[in-house]
């Protein structure tokens, strides 16, 4: 069985209280259902986690590496600008999908940069929750060689 380590950053345990007009109504918990659903659909094991600080999105990393084939990070705000994150998927091994609900490129110019992307295999920007369904379809399409 497929294992991926989906990984939700800072602020994002606010979901459906925090800007809804970029990042929808849904709340974190009713994300995770989404994800959970289509994971089981597709025989992907999911393991959730999500953490407001960075050192924590280091070790969920970290233990990923150990435990998962694949990675899918909503790194939030450290997508555009933790060198720690970068290094850690760098150093993980495994092929990590980006997930953003809102998209970044039609925003701010500080969230048009994304330091983490170039050690991802890509980006799903811009598309709310089924990003991440799209995201679990395209790890198990690298896992499975047709990426
Ligand atoms: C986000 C976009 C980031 O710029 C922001 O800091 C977030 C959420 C998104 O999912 O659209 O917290 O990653």
């Amino acid at each position: 069985m497929l294992r991926v380590a989906v990984i939700h950053g800072p602020n994002l345990d606010l979901l459906g209280a925090r800007d809804p007009e970029h990042y929808g109504s849904l709340t974190l918990d009713e994300v995770n259902r989404l994800i959970t659903a289509a994971a089981e659909e597709l025989k992907i094991e999911v393991r959730i986690s999500q953490h407001n600080h960075e050192g924590a999105v280091v070790e969920a990393i970290h233990e990923a590496a150990r435990w998962a084939h694949a990675i899918v990070i909503n790194p939030a705000a450290f997508t555009h600008y933790s060198v720690a994150v970068r290094d850690a998927l760098e150093a993980s091994g495994l092929p990590a999908v980006e997930v953003h609900l809102s998209n970044i490129h039609a925003r701010e110019a500080f969230r048009r940069v994304s330091i983490t992307a170039p050690v991802c295999r890509g980006q799903i920007s811009g598309l709310g929750p089924i990003g991440y369904v799209l995201a679990l379809h395209a790890v198990k399409a690298i896992l499975e060689n047709q990426a």
